[in-house]
């Protein structure tokens, strides 16, 4: 159901998304090596890849960077590479499974099934080589790529090196915090590996207007619940075209929640998600906050943020140091700027730091 709040896995569950889904799907059949697949949070990244992947008639894996790096705080090659042969080998024989990793540097194959053991001396470039030289096309997807960052494999070099080399490898790399993700690749930076590389971007944009309600309505009509247009004109005006919170906001609706009960509880919810998501940058410095108090609050400008913060502070702040605290936050994806300065790009996020 379009309501269903986990990340879709079937177009059916998709809501439009058609132009970017036959981008991804052009460029993969076109052999392209590389396909960047940006957007802030909660437009439906991963819903948008996972969709993708079920329907190329390839084999992929799908590895969530995020998750990896929770798990070991860090990225290692050694659970990198796994997750990769896991991927690979799904729904091989274990006949097959020994074939395909014969030889391969610290890489084992358990006694039951197919059970992988993968150690530090692994080398990546040998088991994307093996994999290549098979002859098949594989997708490797990493959601939340610019947690790649956290290793010390210098992964762009290695996406770099299978572009040059590999014939059958393709990347799919997603990133919420787009303008780490950006940095982080260096697609754009004559320094990096990557430089100039013949890539695809995609860049996800939030719902327009007559799509929000379009999705609403539809949505309302599959769970059969008769919804006032007041109240679907209302949340699309409060969350705007962010898929992510008018899926909950219907989901709410579809436990039984009236209108208002469904949006407050949502309002509730997000907040307590955005500022635990925040933590992080607020764990770094606390002027991120103080930041995203004064932007939240009004202030646009450079000028008269920075005057905000540095009256909540009672003290002077120098300049380039303000500058790099808005700029990472650009970066991580919770300001945008424009000519006019610096605005919230989500409602929810906003209204979290008012
Ligand atoms: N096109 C769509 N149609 C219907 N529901 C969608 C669509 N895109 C996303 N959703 C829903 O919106 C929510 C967020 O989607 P998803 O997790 O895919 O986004 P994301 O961009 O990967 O978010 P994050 O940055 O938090 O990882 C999920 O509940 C998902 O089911
Ligand atoms: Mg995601």
């Amino acid at each position: 159901m379009l309501f269903n709040p986990k990340p879709k896995m079937k177009r059916e569950e998709l809501y439009d998304r058609e132009e970017e889904l036959s981008l991804i799907e052009n460029s993969i059949e076109k052999g392209l090596p590389l396909i960047v697949l940006l957007g802030i949070r909660r437009l439906g990244k991963s819903s948008l890849l996972n969709v993708t992947l079920n329907e190329l008639p390839y084999r992929s894996i799908k590895i969530d960077a995020r998750k990896v790096y929770s798990e070991f705080g860090s990225v290692p090659k050694e659970a990198i590479g796994k997750l990769i042969l896991q991927g690979y080998l799904r729904g091989s024989t274990k006949e097959r499974a020994k074939e395909t990793l014969k030889s391969l540097k610290g890489v084992r194959i358990g006694g039951l099934g197919i059970e992988l053991s993968v150690d530090k001396s692994v080398s990546l470039h040998e088991v994307l080589e093996r994999i290549d030289s098979i002859g098949e096309r594989f997708i490797i997807a990493i959601d939340e790529a610019q947690y790649l960052r956290f290793s010390n494999s210098r992964y762009p070099e290695l996406i770099a090196w299978a572009m040059d080399e590999l014939q059958n490898v393709s990347f799919i790399l997603t990133g919420s915090e787009v303008g780490l993700l950006e940095d982080f690749l260096g697609i754009h930076n004559p320094e990096s590996a990557l430089f100039g590389r013949a890539h695809r971007e995609i860049r996800l944009k939030r719902f327009e207007r007559r799509q929000s309600i379009d999705f609403l309505r539809r949505g309302f009509e599959e769970i059969g619940l008769n919804v006032p247009e007041d109240d679907i004109e209302e949340t699309v005006g409060e969350l705007d075209g962010i898929v992510g919170w008018l899926t909950l906001y219907g989901y709410n609706r579809y436990l039984g929640m009236s209108h208002r009960e469904a949006l407050n509880r949502l309002k509730e919810d997000a907040k307590r998600l955005i500022l635990s998501e925040f933590s992080a940058l607020k764990r770094l410095s606390p002027r991120y906050e103080l930041a995203m108090r004064a932007v939240a609050n009004g202030k646009h400008r450079w000028k008269e943020i920075k005057e905000t913060v540095e009256l909540l502070e009672g003290k002077r702040i120098d300049d380039k140091n303000f500058s790099n605290v808005l700029n990472n936050l650009v970066r991580y994806g919770y300001l945008e700027k424009t000519i006019e300065g610096y605005f919230i790009p989500d409602p929810l996020v906003e209204h979290a730091f008012r």
